[in-house]
């Protein structure tokens, strides 16, 4: 007996999205592609510079939950957001989606976290994150009791920058071990891994997480190589399962000897490709977590994620089993 399929831990953070052209982002110094982390000062100036936006509820990890959510799976998610303005917009959106999510917010400041996503033409998308609440997630968040009726624990790597959600992890980590269950994560960011390589590689071979997500540059910064096949040999021993995502050419999975590529659904047009490995992510897991073939969870990953990226913002508006069974999968 099961109370969830999958539980997942982020920062839980809203989305301020805007188009812009490559000059915005040389001109401000924002890594293209990548997350960058920023002070209230640098949000307030940012924000500023910013063309109209849409605001939507994002984070990694808490989009990865409304994804299952929205296959018909069930999430539960633990994220930190202050009780202001922003936090009630996020609090609203997960749970209108089917997730539990009951983290006590912060009183006052920090303020909920936000990101200023810009997407340039190409629908590549290059965050700039302000923290706030996330900051304060610590192992009293952790509620025993979901962790132990999960059948996978997720989190992202990005929770490796606040200063004491790696604690809580690490508090999830030995109750779903404890309870049989089993633990995952997403690299979340080349640059990120760069930042916790060593601790990450630890987290994989100690066993304390059993399946990782990653994209192609984010395994080639674990590893510090320039090969994908030589990744790829290497995250093979060092975790049970891994699914390995690569854009338009789509995913890698290897479990041991086992190798099974699976390829990305045809798109129509390319908008924002904010949350394509959230989704992937979750449909893999959904499907992991109800049985499926390593292929079909691939499969699910592919449609999840081909989908988000035709749209602006993180969550795909449709409904994904609905698709799915449309497109054979279920
Ligand atoms: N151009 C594309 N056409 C079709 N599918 C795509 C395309 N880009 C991404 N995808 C789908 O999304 C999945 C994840 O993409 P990708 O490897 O770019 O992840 P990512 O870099 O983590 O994305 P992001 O961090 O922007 O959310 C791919 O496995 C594929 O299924
Ligand atoms: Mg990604």
């Amino acid at each position: 007996m099961t109370d969830y399929d999958v539980l997942c831990v982020g920062n839980a953070i809203v989305d301020i999205i805007a188009q812009c052209d490559e000059a915005f982002l040389k001109d401000h110094g924002i890594i293209k592609g990548a997350m960058n982390l920023i002070d209230v000062e640098r949000a307030e100036l940012l924000y500023g510079h910013m063309g109209p936006a849409i605001e939507a509820s994002g984070g990694s990890a808490g989009n990865t939950a409304a994804g299952i959510a929205s296959f018909g799976g069930r999430a539960a998610f633990f994220g930190k957001v202050s009780k202001d303005h922003l936090g009630g917009i996020y609090t609203h959106d997960i749970r209108a989606q089917g997730v539990a999510f009951d983290t006590v917010p912060l009183e006052g400041n920090p303020p909920t976290a936000r990101s200023m996503i810009f997407v340039t033409p190409d629908g590549e998308r290059s965050m700039n994150t302000y923290l706030g609440a996330c900051v304060e997630l610590g192992p009293e968040d952790v509620e025993a009791d979901k962790v132990r009726g999960a059948k996978v624990s997720y989190f992202e790597g990005y929770l490796w920058d606040p200063p004491r959600a790696k604690e809580a992890i690490r508090l999830v980590a030995q109750h779903a071990h404890e309870a049989g269950r089993q633990m995952s994560m997403t690299l979340s960011d080349p640059f990120c891994v760069d930042r916790y390589r060593g601790e990450f590689l630890e987290l994989m071979r100690s066993r304390t997480v059993d399946i990782v997500f990653a994209n192609e540059s984010e395994l080639k910064s674990l590893y510090q190589t320039e090969s994908f096949e030589q990744a790829l040999d290497l995250v093979r021993a060092d975790c049970r399962l891994a699914a390995v995502t690569r854009s338009e050419l789509g995913s890698v999975i290897v479990r041991g000897e086992e190798t099974v590529r699976v390829d990305a659904i045809d798109i129509a047009e390319l908008v924002d490709t904010t949350g394509a490995g959230d989704l992937y992510a979750a449909g893999f897991l959904f499907g992991y977590t109800s049985g499926r073939s390593l292929e079909d969870c691939g499969r699910l990953g592919s449609l999840a994620a081909g989908l988000v990226i035709q749209q602006i913002g993180p969550r795909p508006r449709q409904n994904l089993r609905q698709e799915a069974e449309q497109a054979g999968l279920l």
